[in-house]
């Protein structure tokens, strides 16, 4: 892994030559010029990326997502993720960084690295830029992140999408590639509770797709269980997931009915390796 910083690893969303950081705006040499918003992050996702006008989870699974994570709920996710960074890594991505709670744990513990995040959601990058001013965070889509090839030491990608294709572009030859994603028996009380039929999930398509570019070099399981002890945290875990779009109002307010809900957190960390070409 490289140990020196690069001047910029960003790069122009229109000209993809490199972007360079002023006070205010980021600009490239053919004068492409991204303003900083008031709270800091920058807009690079151009139009033709956004499927809607507002993609990516709205402000209130944001804002639910935030509530949640910063009781604590899943700080041993943090501090899973936290072991599994190599320590010589120089610039590190999180890629559907939504509002920033995994960066903001890992530069706490690691203040020398670059850190950079990137949702498509709006809502999640103001957020994120307001809770942490020492990352850099830009509204952008996984299928085209703002960054020269080959010039990441490590993405993260949490719960969030993937596009292996563009992963392997950015992620330096000795890079690894982290990912977190749900097992069987994850939030199980909370899908009993919502749903009669619970599907499970595997994750074979992922595995799939990502030993196109990626070999498995190991995997982390984390499994646990915690209380929820108000009916503001069970909320916000609904909120913040999927089955919120998934559950009808009659199934959700079983759930509300609820003063307290055991849940089970089992998830499963895969880091990968680019493939030797
Ligand atoms: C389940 S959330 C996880 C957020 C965060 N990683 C966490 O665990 O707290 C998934 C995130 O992916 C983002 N997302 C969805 N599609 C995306 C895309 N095409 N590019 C980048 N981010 C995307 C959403 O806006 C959302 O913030
Ligand atoms: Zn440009």
């Amino acid at each position: 892994m490289r140990m020196s910083a690069a001047s910029s690893i960003v790069i122009c969303p229109i000209c993809s030559l490199s972007l360079t950081e002023n006070n205010n705006f980021y600009a490239c040499v053919n004068n492409h010029h991204f303003d900083k918003a008031r709270q800091g992050y920058v807009n690079l996702l151009v139009v033709n990326q956004k499927k809607t006008a507002n993609p990516g989870d709205n402000k209130e699974m944001i804002q639910s997502r935030m509530a949640f994570l910063n009781k604590g709920f899943y700080s041993s996710l943090a501090t899973a993720l936290n072991q599994l960074i190599p320590e010589q890594a120089v610039h590190i991505l999180d890629s559907g960084c939504g509002e920033g709670y995994y960066l903001r744990s890992l530069r706490e513990n690691f203040p020398h690295h670059h850190y950079y995040g990137v949702d498509i959601s709006k809502e999640a990058i103001k957020l994120a830029s307001v809770a942490n001013k020492n990352i850099s965070w830009f509204v952008g889509s996984v299928v085209r992140l703002p960054f020269f090839a080959q010039s990441l030491d490590v993405i993260t990608a949490i719960f969030a999408p993937h596009d292996f294709n563009e992963f392997h572009r950015i992620l330096g030859e000795q890079g690894r590639l982290i990912i977190c994603a749900p097992e069987q028996n994850h939030l199980i009380e909370l899908r009993n509770i919502l749903f009669a039929t619970v599907t499970s999930k595997d994750q074979d398509k992922m595995l799939d797709l990502a030993n196109e570019h990626f070999e498995l070099e190991r995997t982390m399981p984390l499994q646990y269980q915690c209380k929820l002890t108000t009916k503001e945290d069970i909320r916000h875990l609904l909120t913040m997931t999927p089955f919120y779009f998934k559950s009808s109002k009659e199934q959700q307010e079983n759930l509300f009915l609820l003063e307290e809900l055991d849940i089970t957190i089992d998830v499963k960390f895969w880091v990968f390796r680019k493939n030797k070409m």
